[in-house]
């Protein structure tokens, strides 16, 4: 272990062992540890944001380039209110808007672990450089006045323990809202009536995961939400790639039974929001006979049959139905929703999930570089619109420009696509808010 925080007391090992778990259930490790062998919480891996990137920090207990010098208090604070030791603001790319609800002894095991469990490294992590007006950290003040709620986690007494626990570990914890709620212009969490409806996440979509039977996950079992976050697929329901299978592969995987458990209990009595469908997204479709209808066929052929003939038919089975080991197209969820969006990513960026030591790999057919079978935008449309008739929901529609969205990164939310207009007048915005910031600081004295 490298040079740890300069502390007289000896490590309470089951304290830092404590915080270790935590530690991989709010998956610190997804933003301060860069994939494909950075060095443990060293940072720097880069968060693309529509506003430019921003680098997570080094976090491990080097005092030259990471936190070595946080006090408990220093380290609370960044958790629960995303300030700095210096005092600066952080951007909320860090979930401090989750993890401002952790418990007192949680933040404690979580910073014995940091102090002591963490080798120290000395390389400190690039400066974000975002542009004008976001370079003011400030300007978070201001956001943090309107959208961070700063209250710990206080149980539901008219809710079981393991509903509380799941609301715990989901809340304060795993951060699934970050992904899963909808996000307003300023990029904040709709909180409230849309929590847990569904977000964007670059070109992903983190589906509506409320009670609902239709909308949600009402249809699914605890036992099928179980082994979903533990293993990343539930055979006629989904698959788990990008985002999520980060989030499985780091952080859920590792978790009890009984903490999955806990989860599952715990969505399963959120409040149900209603999107309109009129099925559940993992009950639309089925097998197809196209092959044997089209096959010979070579001008006549449906354009997006042809392409799923030639670079998917091999897994997934001529028919759509898959074998055991690769998963059926119909019965599956990024086929079913509402919006193509996972579809899309899913063949723009395949399927790479590691779990309990085993690979679960689908080849990138977005990549530019290292696959030879690249599919163009119209190529992947084509594709996309043949699935969705026979095997998904056949009222969704898929154009070339959609794909070039999203092979692009997603559509940019309204902040980003306003920043030129806003330039000086968000100047004007900034100093109202500061002055509402002001303000309320001083009511409250
Ligand atoms: C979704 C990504 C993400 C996750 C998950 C995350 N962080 Fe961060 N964290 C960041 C980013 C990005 C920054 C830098 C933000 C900035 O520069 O404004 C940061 C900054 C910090 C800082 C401030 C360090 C400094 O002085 O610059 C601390 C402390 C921290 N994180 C601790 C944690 C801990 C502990 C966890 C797990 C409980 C965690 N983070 C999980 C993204 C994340
Ligand atoms: C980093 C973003 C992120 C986090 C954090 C996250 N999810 Fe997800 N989740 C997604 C995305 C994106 C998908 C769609 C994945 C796909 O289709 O391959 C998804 C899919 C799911 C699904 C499958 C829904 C369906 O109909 O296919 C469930 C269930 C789910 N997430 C539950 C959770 C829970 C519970 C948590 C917290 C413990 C969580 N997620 C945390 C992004 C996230
Ligand atoms: C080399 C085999 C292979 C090929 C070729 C292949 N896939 Fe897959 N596909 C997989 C595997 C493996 C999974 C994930 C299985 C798991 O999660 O356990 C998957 C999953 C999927 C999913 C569900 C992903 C999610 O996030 O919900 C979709 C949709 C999909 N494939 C579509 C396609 C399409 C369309 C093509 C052709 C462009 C294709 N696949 C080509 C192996 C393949």
């Amino acid at each position: 272990m490298g040079a740890a925080h300069a502390q007289a007391a000896p490590p309470d090992q089951a304290l830092v062992e404590q915080g270790r778990k935590l530690a991989v259930a709010a998956d610190c490790a997804a933003c301060h540890t860069t994939p494909k062998g950075g060095a443990a919480f060293a940072g720097g891996y880069p968060i693309a944001s529509p506003l430019g990137t921003i680098y997570a920090s080094n976090i491990t207990p080097s005092r030259a380039g990471g936190i070595g010098d946080y006090t408990l208090a220093d380290f609370q604070r960044a958790l629960r209110q995303g300030v700095r030791k210096d005092g600066a603001q952080l951007y909320p790319a860090m979930p401090y808007t989750s993890y401002t609800q952790l418990s007192d002894a949680d933040t404690q095991a979580l910073y014995a672990y940091f102090m002591h469990g963490v080798t120290a490294v000395d390389q400190k992590a690039p400066e974000t450089e975002l542009p004008f007006p976001f370079n003011l950290r400030l300007s978070m003040a201001a956001w943090n006045s309107m959208f961070l709620k700063d209250e710990r986690f206080v149980p539901d007494a008219s809710k079981s323990a393991e509903v509380n626990r799941g609301a715990y570990l989901a809340g304060a914890l795993a951060h699934c809202s970050a992904c899963h709620t909808p996000r307003n212009a300023l990029m904040a969490e709709q909180l409230g009536k849309s929590f847990l409806a569904g977000g964007s996440v670059g070109p992903w979509f983190a589906p509506n995961i409320t009670s609902d039977a239709t909308s949600g996950i009402g249809g699914w079992t605890e036992a099928e939400l179980v082994q979903y976050l533990k293993s990343g697929r539930v055979d006629g329901k989904a698959q788990a790639a990008g985002p999520m299978a980060e989030a499985i592969e780091h952080s859920l995987q590792h978790l009890p039974d009984e903490d999955l458990k806990a989860i599952a209990v715990y969505l399963k009595q959120t409040p149900a929001v209603n999107d309109g469908e009129a099925r559940p997204r993992f009950a639309h479709g089925e097998a197809s006979k196209a092959e044997i209808d089209m096959r010979g066929l070579t001008n006549d052929a449906d354009a997006g049959w042809r392409v799923f003939s030639g670079s998917c038919a091999q897994c997934h089975q001529v028919g759509g139905g898959g074998n055991g080991v690769y998963p059926s197209l119909f019965h599956n969820t990024a086929l079913g929703a509402d919006r193509p969006d996972n579809l899309i990513a899913t063949i723009l960026q395949g399927v790479d999930r590691t779990v309990d030591g085993k690979a679960h790999f689908m080849p990138a057919f977005g990549d530019t570089a290292s696959y030879a079978d690249r599919l163009s935008d119209q190529q992947i449309a084509d594709l996309s619109n043949y699935l969705l008739s026979y095997h998904g929901n056949a009222a969704v529609k898929v154009s070339a420009s959609d794909v070039q969205t999203l092979r692009a990164g997603g559509k940019p939310p309204l902040l980003a696509m306003i920043r030129p207009a806003i330039l000086p007048g968000g100047v004007v915005v900034l100093l109202l808010l500061i002055v509402l910031v002001v303000r309320r600081s001083r009511r409250a004295r």
